[in-house]
């Protein structure tokens, strides 16, 4: 009997998971947004939930049903994401980022249409960093056990450790998002895990079996 594999082992704990995509206005009809489907961070709910706790998803944009028993809060803009994340992860136990955030927002958002003009061919459109969500909620104290994502074409380990010791990070998953058919809105993918004294590979598989490996993992390190 593995304790970490069963229904309980995350019994009394609260997981906060944000997930999908952000969008940044540029003006009241039109965005900035990504690819990001969302299905990873609400596997990962699922996952969270079949191993007992108490699950908050905090989403953007997405086309999903929510997992049973699990409570969503959508947001639309990294801000308003950074702003859930930091109110619902002053509380948690485990805190997921599995969000493809937007790195950067419009620096000023047109109150109306932008028109097109007969004597302009190009547009400039100003933009600021947005705040790092992931960062920000492993300053918190007391923190919660901090898992993050790392999307690289490069360089896998060497981009992730490095992201998780910037952050603050208990533990990275880390997907190629160079390989077609894994990762961003797709229905598999394939996962690298570092913590700072271990690894795993989590192999080609789909998002929810995937998620349920992954939550393995997380509950073998809070556990030590
Ligand atoms: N993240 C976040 N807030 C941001 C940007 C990223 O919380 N403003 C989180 C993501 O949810 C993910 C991790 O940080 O868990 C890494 O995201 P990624 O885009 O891979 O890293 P960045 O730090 O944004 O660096 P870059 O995109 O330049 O590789
Ligand atoms: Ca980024």
């Amino acid at each position: 009997f593995n304790p970490s594999l069963s229904e309980q082992s995350l019994q009394g704990k609260t997981v906060v998971i944000t997930a999908g995509p952000t969008r940044e206005a540029i003006d009241p009809v039109r965005y900035i947004s990504n690819h990001s489907s969302g299905k990873m961070g609400f596997a990962l709910a699922s996952a969270a939930k079949g191993l007992g706790a108490t699950v908050k998803i905090i989403s953007g944009p997405v086309n999903l049903t929510t997992p049973s028993g699990c409570e969503r809060f959508d947001v639309s803009s990294a801000l308003d994401m950074h702003q859930r994340s930091l109110e619902l992860g002053a509380t948690c136990d485990i805190f997921i980022a599995c969000a493809a955030v937007a790195d950067y927002r419009v620096a000023e958002v047109a109150s109306h249409k932008i028109k097109k003009t007969d004597n302009n061919d190009a547009l400039q459109i100003n933009l600021l960093k947005n705040p790092d969500i992931v960062a920000d909620v492993a300053k918190l104290t007391p923190k919660p056990f901090v898992l993050g994502f790392a999307a690289e074409t490069q360089d896998l380990e060497h981009y992730a450790r490095d992201k998780m010791q910037r952050k603050g990070l208990d533990m990275i998953a880390a997907n190629d998002v160079s390989i077609p058919g894994q990762g961003f809105n797709s229905s598999d993918n394939a996962l690298q895990v570092y913590w700072p004294n271990g690894q795993s590979v989590l192999s080609l598989n789909d998002k929810q079996r995937l998620a349920q490996q992954l939550m393995d993992l997380v509950v073998q390190q809070i556990d030590k």
